[in-house]
């Protein structure tokens, strides 16, 4: 396989953009193929056997690509479709979800804590995170809890403002979630309202660790390439950002994701 060939990354969305960002970040020599499904966001409410119907003509369109790796930047993709794909690719194929590197990442560092994770109905209910968090750090307390109205206000660019901080305080004091020592964004939308969560906490003196997940997932990746030798000694081509549909204002969004400005293409997987 060779070096230069790019990483593929895919979302329900264009929130994944987030992730392909922290790679972008860590890993600027690398082309990266972006499919972002906005035909069929959000996948957060979404039949299981659905999204895994749609992660696997995703990932068959990043092999012809030529992907060298794939990356599963939706959490809710992550907890429906990574066991079926990799079952499905070779043994050696890299491929990496968000909730194993986070898992690793809560094993390692913060054993015997109390952690508290928000995200769509979809990845909660498929209980992914608590499951392999408690295999991995058996003494660890997981709680979760949904909150589907953030991915859509962040979306719609209420973030940074009066509604998205009434909205974050009335899911972070929810008494289930109180006195954890840690908070996993297992969504990818979650970083563009970091700080916010972060000055919830501080607003009411709570001590506690944000871990986000996408900057995670990217040190994973960086590692995991650099041990099968897969990582391109030299800046490759530009990056090609791919959406199953398109509107001028997924384009605009885009850049709040990425950090920079990003042109979309339209490609229909599905007929
Ligand atoms: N990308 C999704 C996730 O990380 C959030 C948006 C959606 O519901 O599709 O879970």
């Amino acid at each position: 396989m060779a070096n230069q060939q790019p990483i593929g990354i895919f979302d329900s969305g264009i929130g994944g953009l987030t992730v392909a960002k922290a790679i972008n970040e860590l890993l600027p020599n690398e082309q990266l193929i972006y499919f972002g499904d906005t035909a069929h966001f959000p996948y957060g409410d979404k039949e299981r056997k659905s999204i895994q119907h749609y992660g696997d003509k995703i990932a068959e369109f990043l092999l012809k690509n030529n992907c060298k790796s794939i990356v599963i930047a939706c959490n809710t993709a992550s907890s429906a479709c990574y066991n079926t794909l990799r079952k499905s690719l070779p043994n050696n194929f890299p491929i990496y979800d968000v909730i194993h590197p986070v898992a690793d990442y809560v094993a390692k560092n913060h054993r015997h804590s109390k952690i508290g994770i928000i995200a769509t109905k979809g990845t909660t209910n498929s209980r992914a995170y608590p499951k392999l968090i408690s295999e991995k750090a058996p003494n660890t307390q997981v709680k979760s809890c949904a909150t589907p109205l953030l991915a859509p206000m962040i979306e719609e660019g209420f973030f940074n403002n009066n509604i998205s901080k009434s909205i974050i305080k009335s899911y972070l004091t929810k008494k289930h979630i109180a006195n954890i020592n840690a908070l996993i964004l297992a969504c990818t939308h979650y970083p563009i309202i970091e700080k916010e969560i972060s000055n919830h906490y501080k607003s009411i003196d709570h001590d506690i660790t944000i871990i986000n997940s996408a900057k995670v997932v990217a040190q994973k990746v960086k590692s995991d390439l650099a041990k099968k030798d897969l990582l391109s000694s030299e800046l490759v081509k530009n990056h090609e950002f791919f959406v199953s549909d398109y509107t001028k204002s997924f384009e605009q969004s885009s850049e709040i994701f990425f950090g920079k400005s990003v042109k979309l293409q339209k490609i229909q997987l599905w007929k």
